[in-house]
C-alpha cells in the first residue's frame, strides 16, 4: 500500500466534495444535508451565527465525527473517518479552541505536525541510526521554514504557552502546514486577534493559497471573509441557506434575517474570546 502520493484530481473535479452531510446528536440535527465543494486554488468561506453547526461540519470533514449521513471525498476518494488518515490524505486543520502542546517549544509543536509525513518508524527512532538522524534533520529544517513563513522563527525555542494568543493561532497554522496538506481548514483563525494581527493573518492566508493549498475558512469577521474568499457559504441551524460571492451573500434576505437584521459588516461576533477561554 502506498501512502505518500495521492492520485492527481481529474481536471475540473473538485478537490473536496461533500455530499449530503448530516450530523445528529440525539434529537439535535447540528448539520443538515450539507453539500459543498472546494476547488484547487480556491479560498472558500463558511459563516453563520453561533451554534449554526460550522465546527461540527469541520469535525465531520476531518474524521472527528462520523456523519450520520453523507459522504466526504478528497481528490476523488472517500475520506476514511479517522483524523490521522484524513491528515495523511492531505487535509489539515486548525481548531477553534487552540490545541497546542503548551509545555513544548514552538518548534517541537511544528515537528509534531510533521510526523504524518516522516517514514522513520518507532524502531528506527529507538535505534537512532543514520536514517533516523537524517530524517530528523530534514524535519527540523522543514519546521524552521514553516516558522519563517508564519513569522514565528524568532520564537522557535519559546514554550508554546508563553506565546501571545495571536501567535498561538499562527503556530496552529504552521503545525497544520507541516503535514504538507493540499487543503487547509481554518476554524476562526483570527478569533482573539487585534486588527493588525488580523490583517497579517489575511496576508498569511493569501500566501498559503499561493503555495497551491486550497482553503476552507470559518470566521465571524465578515470583513476578513469577504476580503479573502472567492465564495462563501452560509450555515444557519445546520442548513446551508446560500452560497456565492460577496454580493450574493450580503444581499440575501435570509442571511440578513439570520443575523437578526444587523448589516453584515457590523455582524462581527464579540464572544469568541470568551468562548475560547473556556
Ligand atoms: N459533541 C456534541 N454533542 C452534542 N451536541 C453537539 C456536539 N457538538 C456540537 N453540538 C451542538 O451542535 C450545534 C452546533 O455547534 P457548533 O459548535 O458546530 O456551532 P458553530 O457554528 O461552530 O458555532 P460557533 O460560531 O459558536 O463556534 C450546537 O447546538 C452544539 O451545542
Ligand atoms: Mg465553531
Amino acid at each position: 500500500m502506498t501512502t505518500t502520493t495521492a492520485p492527481a484530481t481529474a481536471v475540473g473535479a473538485p478537490l473536496l466534495d461533500v455530499r449530503g452531510v448530516t450530523m445528529r446528536f440525539g434529537g439535535l440535527t447540528a448539520v443538515n444535508d450539507v453539500s459543498m465543494t472546494v476547488n484547487q486554488g480556491e479560498i472558500v468561506g463558511l459563516i453563520g451565527p453561533n451554534g449554526a453547526g460550522k465546527t461540527t461540519f469541520f469535525n465531520c470533514l476531518t474524521g472527528l465525527y462520523v456523519p450520520t449521513e453523507g459522504s466526504v471525498s478528497y481528490q476523488g476518494k472517500v475520506l476514511p473517518p479517522k483524523p490521522h488518515l484524513v491528515t495523511q490524505a492531505g487535509v489539515a486543520r486548525t481548531f477553534q479552541n487552540i490545541r497546542l502542546f503548551g509545555n513544548m517549544t514552538v518548534l517541537e509543536n511544528v515537528l509534531v505536525g510533521r510526523h504524518t509525513r516522516t517514514k522513520e518508524g518507532l524502531f528506527s527512532a529507538i535505534l537512532r541510526g543514520p536514517g533516523y538522524h537524517r530524517a530528523e534533520a530534514a524535519s527540523r529544517q522543514r519546521a524552521m521554514e514553516l516558522l519563517e513563513f508564519t513569522g514565528l522563527a524568532a520564537k522557535a525555542e519559546h514554550l508554546a504557552r508563553n506565546l501571545p494568543y495571536g501567535e498561538q493561532r499562527k503556530l496552529e497554522i504552521a503545525r497544520a502546514l507541516a503535514s504538507d496538506p493540499g487543503l487547509l481548514l481554518l476554524d476562526e483563525p483570527t478569533a482573539g486577534m487585534n486588527p493588525q494581527e488580523t490583517n497579517a493573518a489575511e496576508e498569511l492566508v493569501f500566501a498559503i493559497r499561493d503555495l497551491g493549498i486550497a482553503i476552507l475558512v470559518i470566521e465571524h469577521d465578515m470583513k476578513f471573509i469577504f476580503n479573502l474568499c472567492d465564495r462563501t457559504a452560509v450555515l444557519v441551524q445546520g442548513q446551508k441557506i446560500v452560497e456565492g460571492d460577496k454580493e450574493t451573500v450580503q444581499n440575501d434576505e435570509r442571511v440578513i434575517t439570520a443575523y437578526l437584521g444587523a448589516p453584515l459588516e457590523t455582524a462581527t461576533s464579540t464572544d469568541e474570546q470568551a468562548e475560547d477561554a473556556t
